[in-house]
């Protein structure tokens, strides 16, 4: 047995607890910060995922064993590094990249060059500082659009600006490089502009051996067919009817081995979870993204496929012997449509009773923006929960899913009604 400390707040979190729950290597369970559906699975902390001192004592109060890592952040600040390097921290083992190997997500610039280095597919990119400003210039004034402008650092999910006019692509450069997004944006990657559907593959790795999980897609615009604000994910689906195999082949062979090759090339210390987000385009596919967790709406649909002990394969990674176990993966279409509040990704209201949680009979309904409060569940964010179901087919589990996003109730619930509507 092993004891398991989770960290982040997200549907996510609640996925990984209800999966860890299930184990039969899962001794006690805590979550740092949790939610309230963490809750009914383990124990939540009120630590924050960065203070790496209090995660530190309440690590050795508790006697955890092993931290299982949900967000870029702590990973980003270095939690690999921090555990690793103090002796009384040492014994516990964090699944998740150090602070080098994170950088795969921090900037862009990195994981363009790394990309270029590996020889994996991506679309060609310039990078800008207030120094070589012109060449951004020249490079917009001599292409057509649309332009795709990005803050080199992490900015909250936002960094990212797809612009259509030439005029408009030049003042946005130059108000990004001036601090839009703050740091993160004194260095820009104009990349070339691709056009395609997106899907997320996820890589799991022992910092050796890798094993490849089942393949998802997610959306990530609040309106219906893609439109609208971006979001923290609106809904996800796994499988995804167009990777077939010859795809799937394709994108192990020039994405997923030259990647793994590339860490271990650099010296790269990485355990956990590798998140590939990749276009596909004219039927060849191209990394838009690194991100060194896992996906999020897209573990509500990727946990719940796999029928491992989530347990056992955190041991396994903690001993170096992931190549023991063979993932194993259910069939069944897995669906998940995220309610959220009304007004988000803009304002909205939090504290709204969540009401009749407790009468769906087929499905998961994995809390994100959730609280209890004496004894009743609220909206405590904008996403607030993604109601996960299985069907033999991507239109059954749809189906599935849509009964429970209607059956839970809480003033100004939102949801879309075409998730998965490119894809039958
Ligand atoms: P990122 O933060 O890199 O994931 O980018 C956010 C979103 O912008 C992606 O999910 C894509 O939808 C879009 N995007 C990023 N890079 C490109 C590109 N080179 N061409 C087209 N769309 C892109
Ligand atoms: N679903 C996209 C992400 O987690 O970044």
């Amino acid at each position: 047995m092993q004891n398991f400390l989770i960290l982040g707040s997200g549907g996510r979190e609640h996925t990984f607890a209800w999966k860890l729950a299930q184990s039969a290597h899962c001794g006690n369970l805590f979550i740092a910060p949790g939610n309230g559906g963490t809750a009914q699975h383990g124990t939540n902390l009120d630590i924050t995922v960065s203070d790496f001192n209090a995660l530190g004592k309440a690590c050795i109060e508790l006697n955890i064993d092993i931290i299982l890592v949900g967000p870029e952040l702590p990973l980003v600040l270095g939690i690999y590094d921090y555990f690793n390097s103090r002796d009384e921290l040492n014994h516990i083992t964090v699944i998740g990249p150090s602070k080098a190997a994170a950088e795969l997500e921090a900037s862009k610039s990195f994981t363009n060059a790394f990309l270029e280095e590996y020889n994996i597919p991506t679309a060609a990119s310039l990078n800008i500082t207030k120094e070589n400003i012109i060449e951004g210039i020249a490079y917009i004034e001599a292409n057509p659009g649309p332009y795709v402008l990005k803050a080199d650092g992490l900015a909250a999910g936002k960094g990212v600006l797809i612009i259509k006019d030439k005029e408009e692509a030049k003042s946005s450069l130059q108000e990004m490089l001036e601090g839009q997004f703050g740091e993160a944006s004194s260095k820009v990657v104009i990349e070339e502009f691709m056009d395609g559907i997106e899907f997320s593959v996820f890589v799991l790795t022992d910092g050796s051996a890798y094993k490849i999980l089942p393949i998802a897609k997610d959306y990530k615009r609040i309106g219906e067919s893609d439109t609208g604000l971006n979001t923290g994910g609106m809904g996800a689906v796994s499988p995804v009817s167009f990777v077939d195999e010859a795809l799937r082949k394709k994108v192990m062979e020039r994405v997923v081995t030259p990647t793994m090759h590339g860490i271990k090339d650099r010296g790269l210390v990485y355990s956990g979870f590798i998140f590939i987000g990749l276009i596909l385009v004219k039927n060849e596919p191209y990394v838009i993204e690194y991100n060194v967790r896992m996906g999020d709406p897209e573990t509500e649909v990727v946990i719940p496929r796999m029928k491992n002990d989530l347990g056992e394969l955190c041991i396994k990674i903690k001993e170096g012997k992931l190549n023991d176990v063979e993932i194993d993966i259910d069939p069944r279409y897995c669906t998940a449509v995220f309610l959220v509040s009304g007004g988000y990704p803009e304002k909205y209201e939090k504290g709204k009773t969540i009401r009749h949680l407790d009468t769906l009979t087929d499905g998961i309904a994995f809390q994100a923006g959730t609280k209890s409060e004496n004894g009743l569940l609220k909206t405590n964010g904008g996403r607030v929960m993604a109601m996960c179901a299985f069907g033999n087919s991507l239109d059954e589990a749809i189906a599935q899913s849509m009964k429970n996003a209607e059956q839970i109730n809480f003033e100004g619930k939102y949801f879309r009604k075409d998730i998965g509507f490119d894809l039958s």
